[in-house]
């Protein structure tokens, strides 16, 4: 067997480059439970193209057919509930998955150079993570599914000069309609290939700046990492086990939870619902949308929150990484995370919601405007706070690592 494999190998070195870059591959020795996310975002990938696969035999991308074919495969397919479960719920657990990965990534300053560019090619999947999601919520043709799709779409009509003509060529039609959930359909299918390409740019440039750590410093010293295999393989299998509890409980006894009861009435395009609303997983931007009364700076302020990541190696100005090390940022990027959750709280509540105290009334949308200026100002302030923070990484550590980290101040 041996002598076949090195045969191969001798030809198409598959075997060593799989070898190097995954069993032998040099990870630090100190990654906590945090560094977990990017493997179990990856096995929620591949739950998501398995499960879709089937699912994609059974639908029908047509809109007379698209919702009973949905209940075809609840009520006749075998097992169809099941695979649409994992699918349907597999979306919202790879979305927790990724925006934790994020936040690590965030909290350690694993954006940060040399991994710039890792941060980047993560940032094109969580688009193309949320184009797909958007897709896919529309072939159900539910209310929820139409109105989405309506709401989503006409925002390109703020476009200068061509922004109508982009959405009529977008929808294949004067309004949503069997054009748009066929190409919709076909898209939905063909983006998470592109996500898979794209993964594998995100480990190659992993494997080239070698992973961060809690302690933000990258050791120049060898008996600081441990082969891949079988310390992390481990560690991510204990991981995945961890992931499948509350995934699987959700499948079998809450798998409506997350979404939306409208979306079992089917599309109706004479009858808007009270309140349209995106998936959990859109509410944040969706709440800085609505917190602009113009709709074209809305939509600015929306696509920037996104835009503002893909900057952030270069906002950042401190030299330590990791918010271990970073009295003021640690504070600031907490703070953040809490300010994100609040976004989507506002993003969930219909557009007029308001607080009564006594006589006073708070409309949630002030509230909201609020957080979308602590969004925005949180990314500002990483250009200024390195003047004032006094970084505390421990000699020693600073001693191991490469010159490229240094205490501020
Ligand atoms: C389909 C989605 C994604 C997959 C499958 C994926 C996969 C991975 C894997 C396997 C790792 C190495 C293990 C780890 O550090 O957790 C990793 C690292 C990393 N990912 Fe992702 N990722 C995805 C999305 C993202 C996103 C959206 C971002 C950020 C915008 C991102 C940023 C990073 C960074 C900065 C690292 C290096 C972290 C470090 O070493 O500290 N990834 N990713």
């Amino acid at each position: 067997m041996k002598k076949v494999l090195d045969w191969i190998d001798d030809r198409l070195p598959v075997i060593s480059v799989m070898k190097n870059s995954t069993t032998k591959y040099p990870a630090p020795k100190n990654l906590s439970y945090l560094w977990n996310f990017g493997s179990l975002a990856m096995m929620a990938l591949v739950i998501q193209i398995a499960s879709g696969l089937i699912l994609a035999m059974f639908y029908k991308p047509d809109v007379n057919l698209a919702f009973s074919s949905i209940e075809h495969i609840m009520r006749n397919v075998e097992f169809g509930w099941l695979i649409r479960y994992l699918h349907s719920v597999g979306a919202s657990f790879f979305f927790i998955v990724v925006y934790l990965h994020m936040a690590r990534g965030l909290y350690y300053g694993s954006y940060k150079g040399p991994r710039e560019l890792l941060w980047i090619m993560g940032l094109v999947l969580f688009f193309l993570m949320m184009a797909t999601a958007f897709l896919g919520y529309v072939l159900p043709w539910g209310q929820m599914s139409y109105w989405g799709a309506q709401v989503i779409t006409n925002l390109l009509s703020v476009i200068p000069f061509i922004g109508d003509d982009i959405v009529i060529w977008l929808w294949g039609g004067y309004t949503v309609g069997d054009p748009t959930l066929n190409r919709f359909f076909a898209l939905h299918f063909l983006v998470p290939f592109i996500i898979v390409g794209f993964v594998l740019l995100h480990l190659w440039a992993l494997h080239v700046a070698k992973s961060n750590n809690p302690t933000g410093v990258d050791s120049t010293k060898k008996e600081d990492y441990i082969p891949f295999h079988p310390y992390y393989t481990v560690k991510d299998l204990f991981g995945v086990a961890v992931y499948l509890l509350p995934f699987l409980f959700m499948v079998f006894y809450l798998p409506e939870y997350l979404g939306h009861a409208d979306n079992y009435i089917p599309a109706n395009p004479l009858k808007t619902p009270a309140h349209i609303v995106p998936e959990w997983y859109f509410l944040p931007f969706y709440a800085i949308l609505r917190a602009i009364p113009v709709k074209e700076l809305g939509v600015i302020a929306m696509f920037g929150a996104i835009a503002i990541l893909f900057i952030l190696p270069w906002l950042d100005k401190s030299k330590v990484r990791a918010a271990t090390y970073r009295p003021i940022f640690k504070v600031l990027v907490i703070i953040f995370f809490l300010n994100f959750l609040f976004l989507g709280y506002v993003g969930m509540q219909p557009a007029d919601f308001a607080y009564h105290i006594g006589s006073f009334e708070l409309p949630l949308v002030w509230l909201g405007r609020l957080s979308v200026l602590y969004y925005f100002g949180f990314f500002i302030s990483l250009m200024f706070i390195h003047k004032i923070e006094k970084t505390t990484v421990p000699k020693e550590l600073l001693e191991k690592g490469l010159d490229n980290v240094k205490n501020n101040g």
